[in-house]
């Protein structure tokens, strides 16, 4: 039994690596069906999070995010994936609401920011560890 939770656990694991996986064999045998739509929103996610933190930095005015984020509660999943759908939700919602925030505000906008990669390293600490170290590199240092 244990055996079995165990291999469980690296396949969730494997699946839900970064991309640098994705040219092993073993990854297209895991997800013959290529990413999900889930795991195509988060590279969305990822670049735009990626964009506003250059422009932040450079004091540029901020490119408005895809409308496609919002579909972040209906994407489909890599099967398996979301353990519980309610805790994937409320995870979800949290993130939405950090990253409007950051367009609603002019004052503290890099802790404005760094609470919406918070809201990103939440949801990923439960659900999907792989990406962490990738998203951690995503906070602004605020002296
Ligand atoms: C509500 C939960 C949740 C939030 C919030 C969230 N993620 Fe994810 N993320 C996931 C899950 C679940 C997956 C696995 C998706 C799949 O394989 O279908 C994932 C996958 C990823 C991946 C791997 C994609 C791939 O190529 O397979 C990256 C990178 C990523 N997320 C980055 C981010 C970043 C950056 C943020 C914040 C801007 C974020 N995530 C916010 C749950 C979340």
């Amino acid at each position: 039994m244990n055996r079995i939770v165990f291999a469980l656990c690296m396949v969730l694991l494997i699946s839900c690596g970064t991309k640098k996986a994705d040219n092993k064999g073993e990854e297209k045998k895991l997800n013959p069906n290529g990413d999900s739509e889930l795991a195509v929103l988060m590279r969305t996610m990822h670049e735009h999070a990626k964009l506003l933190k250059e422009e932040i930095l450079a004091g540029k005015s901020l490119t408005t995010y895809p409308e496609e984020i919002k579909t972040i509660n209906t994407a489909e999943p890599t099967p398996g994936m979301i353990a519980n759908k309610e805790v994937f939700d409320g995870f979800a919602g949290l993130y939405l609401s950090k990253l409007d925030s950051i367009y609603l505000t002019d004052v503290n906008i890099k802790l404005q920011y760094n609470h919406m990669v918070n809201s990103c390293v939440d949801c990923h600490q439960v659900h999907c560890q792989g990406p962490l170290p990738a998203i951690r590199k995503l906070y602004i240092p605020i002296n």
